[in-house]
């Protein structure tokens, strides 16, 4: 099994561009090269900070890798507000946000819409990080496993296994977004072990021991550690924890 970790700051609507600028830039002081050789650092500032967050990557050399929140499937057109796949490929992004819940429960994104970005996506040659979960009148009324597989092969439906392998998995329990309430380690876990299964009954069993199933949902440097220790879990969504430097870099950091 080599699944690297991958750890994602979701920065969501925070930070200007000169904010963005100074959080990459404290992120990079507080990391050493051999934390990048163990796990993908990643971090997603909005559209408007895309383009100065890259100048810095740039210019610094830094091996820190950009997202997007969020991206449209059309490559051009009359499509007022949207941002085209290519353009983010052009800026040097490597991977996006796709399916956020928020984006599911505030701006009506729809499972088929979901689907069509991560194509999308992977097209231009970035990685998707599709996004999925329960709520919590599902967890209660038991039905996290058919809501979330239900989500995962629509959001991967018409993918050949060598195109869903890349896609990275992130379980995210909406009642645990933004609301102090991780979910439990073994919760977590066995969830994303779960997923891993179902992609194995979609894909094959060894696209699914690649494909890399993260968590989301009230990340801090207090549960990381024991979330990664979950065999099935290969890394983290982080949203409010990532807007701190220092916090984000302990996340990042989660064994020491
Ligand atoms: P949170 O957000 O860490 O603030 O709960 C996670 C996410 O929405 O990706």
């Amino acid at each position: 099994m080599s699944r690297k970790s991958f750890i994602c700051g979701n920065w969501k609507m925070n930070a200007t561009h000169l904010d963005a600028i100074q959080m990459v830039q404290k992120l990079s002081y507080r990391l050493e090269l051999s934390d990048y050789e163990r796990v993908d650092v990643v971090v997603a500032p909005p559209f408007t900070s895309l383009r100065s967050v890259q100048t810095v990557i740039e210019a610094d050399h830094l091996a820190i890798q950009l997202a997007a929140q969020n991206v449209h499937w059309e490559d051009s057109g009359a499509f007022t507000g949207e941002v085209a796949p290519a353009m983010l490929a052009k800026l040097g992004v490597d991977s996006v946000i796709v399916g956020h819940s928020e984006r599911r429960e505030l701006f009506g994104e729809t499972d088929e819409n979901v689907n069509r970005k991560v194509k999308a996506v992977l097209a231009a040659g970035m990685t998707p990080i599709m996004c999925l979960g329960e709520t919590l009148n599902e967890r209660e009324a038991e039905e996290t496993e058919s809501k979330v597989a239900g989500q995962l092969s629509a959001g991967l439906k018409g993918l050949s296994p060598e195109e869903a392998v890349q896609v990275i998995i992130a379980y995210e329990p909406i009642w645990a977004i933004g609301t102090g309430r991780t979910a439990e380690p073994d919760d977590a876990g066995a969830v994303c072990e779960f997923l891993r299964r179902r992609f194995g009954d979609e894909f094959g069993g060894s696209f699914a021991e690649d494909v890399r199933i993260i968590y989301g949902g009230s990340v801090n440097p207090g549960n990381i550690a024991a979330l990664m220790a979950k065999t099935h879990i290969d890394g983290g969504l982080v949203g409010g924890a990532s807007l701190d430097p220092d916090t984000f870099a302990s996340i990042v950091r989660y064994w020491i």
